[in-house]
């Protein structure tokens, strides 16, 4: 999942090309590049590392032209270094590409067999030897980009410039999106709308299968077969936001704090705040009559589903079926229409996840669709969609998604109880309820426990390994806690169920181990106090999350008690969010990470 982008303007592009890449740097940042056409010859810059490096080299070694292409890397064949950068050039040839070209090696084999000399260890530069060779075969740019796009394999966005052509770049899509920009007498190509949110709010997406040729006049788009086809064009909703952090340090402290804001902008969607009740169109989910629902995501957006899986089966008596994405695409499980399916994902591009979600498409379910980029491939090939309105996520450590995600979740939830039976009208009033206290009480929660996180953090930047342990909705919680915390800080951590400890992890416990337990005073209450206790026992270090009624029921000696207030169950998920977002970012802030963008890591995750 790299960035590309492409102008073909009217005045030089080098600048706006880097412009467009900052807005996406999420998608990678272990390299940038870029490639204009100056006067009939193709140049490039590149460097290795973060786009800052990028704009160091252009402010010294400037480059001119009105038409080019750039790039955002992140590696997923060959090291991060300046070499394997793209755009990759051979022979007039210029490459950007965002996915993975699943035959390269067999395409490299019969590639330097014929004599082609490869100077990186990166799939794409095999897209560049293929266009060279096919126009030394003598085939025009169109019939070459043609004839390269049915040997490749694999997913790909692509963008290429022809040294012989200074006015068009060619573009194909299978798998990582992209879009075409139309402005005045300038034309665009970006990975995403957002990207081009400067230059233009008038789109149109590839699909799948489609390559384009762009002009600054026109664009022509065709299908794998060669023939012509027509997209829509759309003004989109990606306006040109400021990327700007207020006062805060990073990008995802920002983020934190911004949740009760953006909480309740999002249920502000779901819920009637007068008359406490939800109001959702479920469209052509039919949650009275679905005989179960499966539910499928990565990373922190599976830890929301699976805590949403508590509230479905609680709340609707709805069976909840839920799996890593990257598992559930191929584990052939036995699906009917009579089910439903919902996919959770900021970005809607998440490559394991929409795989899933063709899965289920194929087995005839019906698909929801729970994103932040209401114009992602995921949000436009479900049957409904679901934002989450938590506003562009900066930060590569997922924050005010997934609190916003649960509580979508939540709201879906309760909709689905009140339209199965199982929730009362007063059920539903009463959950509702809950659900609107959750700004303010979000706030209280910030402003209370943050000296209290900045200086456990100094003692939880010391260890090596941290334990977190949770029950119920605080399970999956206990997990996001450790991925927040292993993410930016690089401490190892690991999520366990509470009931789990004695049937293995506790082999871990001695002085040195940090135990989080996250624990409101809720059903599982006195059963996660026995877990504790074992660890209590073996001399474990016990950092307890808990509600002011568990730190009053609790007589076990901790290192650290974090007070909440006490909330209901079904709110409890979200809040209890806030301090194992606060205790990882300032961990992190502590050892000197780079918070915003962890090694090894990037936003939106467009290949397997
Ligand atoms: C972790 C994190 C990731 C993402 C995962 C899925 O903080 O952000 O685990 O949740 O890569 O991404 P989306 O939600 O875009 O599908």
């Amino acid at each position: 999942m790299c960035g590309i982008v492409g102008i073909v303007g009217k005045s030089p592009v080098a600048g706006r090309l880097v412009d467009a890449l900052t807005r996406l740097e999420y998608r990678g940042y272990d390299s940038a590049g870029v490639a204009t056409l100056n006067k009939g010859r193709l140049e490039r810059r590149r460097a290795e590392g973060k786009l800052f490096n990028l704009q160091k080299k252009l402010a010294d070694e400037p480059l001119d032209g009105t038409i080019g292409i750039a790039h955002t890397r992140w590696a997923t064949h060959g090291v991060p270094n300046e070499t394997n950068a793209h755009p990759h050039f051979v022979e007039g040839v210029a490459v950007v590409h965002n996915g993975i070209i699943e035959n390269f090696s067999e395409l490299k084999e019969e590639l330097a067999a014929a004599g082609a000399q490869f100077a990186t260890q990166t799939d794409t530069e095999v897209v560049a030897h293929l266009l060279a060779k096919y126009r030394r075969d003598g085939l025009g740019r169109r019939e070459a980009m043609h004839a390269m796009l049915r040997r490749v394999t694999g997913a790909y966005a692509l963008a290429v410039l022809f040294e012989d052509d200074p006015s068009t770049i060619m573009a194909a899509r299978s798998g990582p999106p992209l879009a075409i920009g139309y402005g005045r007498g300038e034309t665009y190509l970006g990975s995403d709308a957002i990207a081009l949110s400067p230059f233009t709010n008038e789109i149109t997406y590839l699909i799948d299968g489609d390559w384009a040729v762009i002009g600054s006049e026109g664009v022509a788009i065709f299908d794998i077969d060669g023939n012509r086809v027509s997209r829509p064009r759309q003004i989109t909703q990606a306006a040109a936001y400021l990327i700007d952090k207020g006062n805060h340090r990073h990008f995802m402290e920002k983020e934190v704090y911004e949740q009760p804001e953006v909480i309740s902008h999002a249920l502000g969607h779901y819920v009637d705040f007068a008359s406490h009740t939800v109001k959702i169109e479920t469209g052509a989910i039919d949650f009275a009559n679905v005989s179960s629902l499966a539910i499928s995501a990565c990373g922190t957006a599976f830890l929301a589903g699976s805590v949403g899986k508590y509230w479905f089966e609680r709340y609707a008596r709805l069976p909840v079926e839920i799996d890593v994405a990257s598992e559930f695409r191929y584990r052939e499980m036995p699906l009917s229409p009579s089910q439903a399916a919902l996919f959770i994902s900021q970005s809607g591009e998440t490559a394991d996840t929409l795989a899933s979600l063709r899965y289920c498409k194929d087995n005839g379910l019906k698909i929801g669709a729970v994103v932040n980029a209401t114009e992602s491939t995921i949000a436009r090939e479900a049957d409904a969609i679901f934002p989450i309105l938590a506003g562009p996520e900066i930060g590569v450590a997922s924050t005010k998604a997934f609190t916003c995600q649960l509580a979508v979740l939540a709201s879906l939830a309760i909709g689905a109880g009140r339209a199965r039976g199982t929730l009362d009208a007063a059920d539903e009033k009463e959950l509702v309820r809950h659900l609107t206290e959750m700004p303010r009480i979000m706030s209280q929660v910030l402003n209370l426990i943050q000296p209290q996180m900045e200086s456990l953090a100094r003692d939880l930047s010391k260890c090596k390994d941290v334990l977190y342990i949770g029950r119920g909705t605080s399970y999956p919680l206990a997990m996001e806690g450790a991925l927040k915390l292993k993410e930016i800080s690089y401490i190892h951590a690991e999520g366990y169920a509470a009931g789990e400890l004695k049937h293995g992890p506790i082999a871990l416990i001695d002085e040195n181990m940090p135990v989080i337990v996250i624990a409101p005073h809720d059903r599982f209450f006195e059963k996660t106090v026995s877990n504790m206790q074992e660890v209590a026992a073996r001399g474990g270090r016990i950092i307890f999350i808990t509600d002011g009624k568990g730190a009053a029921a609790s007589k076990l000696p901790t290192m650290a008690t974090i007070v909440l207030p006490v909330v209901d169950e079904i709110i409890s998920p979200m809040i209890f969010s806030l301090p194992i977002q606060l205790l990882a970012y300032h961990t992190a802030v502590f050892m000197g990470t780079d918070v915003d963008q962890p090694r090894n890591l990037a936003k939106s995750v467009t290949v397997e």
